[in-house]
């Protein structure tokens, strides 16, 4: 049982996260590059599970595997942590970019969120439409009300520059072809990637290391926390609403405890007190270096955030190799 003594001491429960993130990633790297996704998968979930369950907390994943039914492990609603500690939220995606580890393509990490209790939307598995841009614009310079090419305009206006100014960055899907079209109408630049939208959104936030000045299009509605969760730490913007395609999906929304299904929200009321972020480099990108692997080593880069403070270390690992 949570002790309700048991106060959210993010400085000390960060270091932690870190080596769950780095934990999960180590186990998925003998399965980069090697075609099974599936493998490359459920190493990284036994790994993040079983450091996870070392943590002084009492953790309850609310953003997971998927329900109970489908996900025997970190599963929505399992509770982790050694149960003494403070009473918080986690929300996890041991391996984001399944395909991208089993093809050896960029920018796949692990990645881990974890807040107090009550505070992260408990999105269900379904579609999110994302919008976000990076640190340094005003409130709502650009809204999921606005047309994709206004938002460009209005950015390119913020930045003090055109659309010609502006690159976009969009998950290659059929169901973006026109939003694509839209955004090269205006004259923008768009960075298609093929997976991996936690790292999309991040992007944003560095816009001076990566190029991307912000992030457009549907993807996971859990990967819309986590990557809410690291811009509430990084700073920036993010809007995100969930879509539905069925009756189904709608009613998993409505067990998630979600009554407003249209409702926007803004990236503080996805994540609405403050969290600690981590997510490991598995392949390499352009946020964090992939593993690497020499002779006798193996060697990981982490970045750890917290919202509290806005602060955002980039940590490398060096482990033996057993
Ligand atoms: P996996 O981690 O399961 O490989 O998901 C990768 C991902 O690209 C996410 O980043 C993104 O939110 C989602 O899949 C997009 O879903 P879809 O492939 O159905 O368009």
């Amino acid at each position: 049982m949570a002790d309700a003594n048991h106060q959210f001491y993010d400085r000390l429960l960060s270091l932690g996260l870190a080596r769950v993130s780095e934990a999960a990633a180590l186990a998925s790297a003998r399965l980069i590059g090697r075609g099974d996704e599936k493998a490359a998968d459920q190493a990284a979930v036994n790994a993040m599970r079983d450091q996870l369950n070392l943590l002084d907390i009492a953790g309850v994943v609310v953003i997971g595997e998927g329900e109970r039914d489908e996900a025997p492990m970190l599963f929505i609603g399992e509770e982790v942590g050694t149960g003494n500690g403070p009473a918080v939220d986690i929300a996890l995606d041991p391996l984001e970019g399944t395909t991208l580890t089993a093809k050896d393509m960029p920018n796949a990490l692990t990645v881990i969120a974890m807040a107090p209790r009550g505070t992260m939307l408990h999105a269900p598995d379904v579609y999110m439409e994302k919008l976000a841009i990076g640190p340094g614009y005003a409130p709502d310079t650009v809204t999921l009300k606005m047309s994709p090419a206004e938002r460009v305009h209005a950015l390119a206006k913020a930045k003090g520059g055109t659309a010609a100014d502006i690159t976009v960055c969009i998950l290659e899907r059929p169901r973006h072809e026109d939003l694509i079209a839209e955004v090269r109408k205006t004259g923008a630049a768009i960075r298609l990637i093929t997976d991996g939208d936690v790292a999309g959104v991040i992007h944003c936030a560095e816009a001076h290391l990566t190029g991307i000045d912000m992030y457009m299009g549907s993807g996971g509605a859990p990967e819309g926390v986590l990557a809410a969760a690291a811009l509430k730490c990084m700073g920036g913007q993010m809007y995100g609403q969930l879509l539905f395609r069925n009756d189904d999906e709608r009613s998993r929304a409505r067990r998630a405890g979600i009554t407003d299904l249209d409702r926007i929200y803004t990236r503080d009321e996805l994540v609405t007190a403050d969290v600690i972020f981590a997510a490991t480099g598995v392949t390499n990108g352009s946020i964090l270096a992939g593993i690497r692997r020499e002779p006798g080593w193996v060697t990981t880069e982490t970045i750890l955030m917290r919202s509290k403070t806005g602060s955002v270390r980039r940590m490398s690992y060096r482990s033996p190799v057993k």
